[in-house]
């Protein structure tokens, strides 16, 4: 058997470089050569050993870009083209996925955390999962489609309309790429808040209006903000207790709170007071294939997104990139290179 190499999650705290088998497709798969696969934060959760399902040893990775290296069954593909990834893997008979709604399957798969994904020379991939990339996309922008898709997805969940103010609470990639999003379906003002200066920086640069929660408080600048209206959408994208406990505060009477998080605790929420302001709570997992295919095209014609690449690392230093991700002032999304020169 031909081996590759791969980043592997071997135990909490340790992935290393190894090799694993090269992947042989069958009927209606394709063998993508990886070019760009990006860090998210539920690869910071398996890395941390607290993720459900993940079992060692496995190449994480569900957000990448590629080539066809191989297939097998006719499709509207060949061998050569690029393309991008979109990772769930879903039973097609649930009751979810009888109606067309894969993406929240009963049992809901992802490629990088249930199987081997895109830190890794070669990943196996049901032909189905494929996107083209259009020729102005560059590979690396490409990686970034999966994270766009959560943020078009969760934007088309809430109410967001034309002139609205929207809070979002932390401006990671998740909660950056909501704001970019809200803004284009309409929202006047993205008001955002995070703890890190150089998330906060970030977000200025891409026109939404930063808040530092380490100094200021953020129910007093939306209300400033709103002449003591209220947000008329609050996203929640930070994932901690503080936050949880904010969302209810910013959203205006009758407003909408947009959980985006997965809180590694279940927080306290306050319900009373979401009953006298009558908000309504929506919640959101992953995309459907056409959010996917809106961020392709969203990020070919309208929006450069480069700003949100902090670092390109080759495979060999996985463990930097793992490291880096720790801190929120380092790093924002890090793109890992598997190819190798020859
Ligand atoms: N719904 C989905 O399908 C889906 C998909 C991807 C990610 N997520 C979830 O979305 C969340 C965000 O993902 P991410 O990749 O951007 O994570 P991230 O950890 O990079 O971002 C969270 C941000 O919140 C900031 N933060 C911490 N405390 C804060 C506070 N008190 N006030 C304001 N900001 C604060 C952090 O500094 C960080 O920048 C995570 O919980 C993740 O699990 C959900
Ligand atoms: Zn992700
Ligand atoms: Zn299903």
């Amino acid at each position: 058997m031909e081996k590759i190499s791969a980043g592997l999650y071997q135990s909490a705290e340790y992935v290393e470089v190894g090799k694993i088998e090269k992947p042989t497709i069958e009927t209606g798969e394709a063998r993508v050569k990886v070019k760009y696969a990006g860090i998210c934060g539920t690869d910071m959760m398996i890395f941390s050993g607290k993720h459900p399902r993940a079992t060692a040893p496995l190449a994480m990775g569900h957000e990448f870009s590629g080539v066809i290296d191989d297939m097998q069954g006719s499709s509207a593909f060949s061998t050569g083209d690029r393309v991008v990834i979109e990772p769930t893997l879903s039973c097609g008979t649930c009751e979810a996925c009888q109606n067309g709604n894969n993406h929240v399957c009963k049992e809901l798969q992802l490629i990088g955390i249930d199987k081997h994904g895109g830190f890794a020379e070669y990943v196996k991939v049901p032909v189905d999962r494929l996107h083209p990339i259009p020729e102005k996309l560059p590979d690396t922008m490409a990686a970034l489609t999966e994270p766009v898709a959560v943020a078009v997805h969760t934007v088309r969940r809430s109410d967001v309309n034309v002139g609205q103010t929207v809070a979002v609470l932390g401006a990671g990639p998740i909660g950056l790429l909501t704001g970019i999003i809200a803004k284009l379906a309409g929202a006047k003002e993205v008001i955002i808040s995070d703890v890190s200066p150089y998330r906060l920086d970030k977000a200025e640069e891409m026109g939404l209006t930063p808040v530092d929660a380490r100094h200021k408080d953020i129910k007093e600048e939306v209300m400033d903000r709103t002449m003591d209206k209220g947000a008329d959408v609050v996203f929640e994208v930070a994932g901690n207790s503080v936050t949880a406990k904010q969302m209810v505060d910013l959203a205006k009477i009758q407003g909408q709170i947009v959980v985006v998080s997965v809180y590694k605790q279940p927080p306290e929420v306050n319900l009373a007071a979401m009953h006298f302001k009558e908000i309504s709570l929506t919640t959101t997992r992953c995309y459907s294939h056409d959010d996917f295919k809106t961020a392709i095209a969203i990020m070919a014609d309208e929006l450069d997104l480069s700003g949100l690449i902090s670092h390109v690392l080759p495979l060999d230093d996985i463990e930097k990139g793992f490291s880096l991700m720790k801190n929120p002032d380092n790093a924002l999304k890090i793109l890992i290179q598997p190819e190798r020169e020859e």
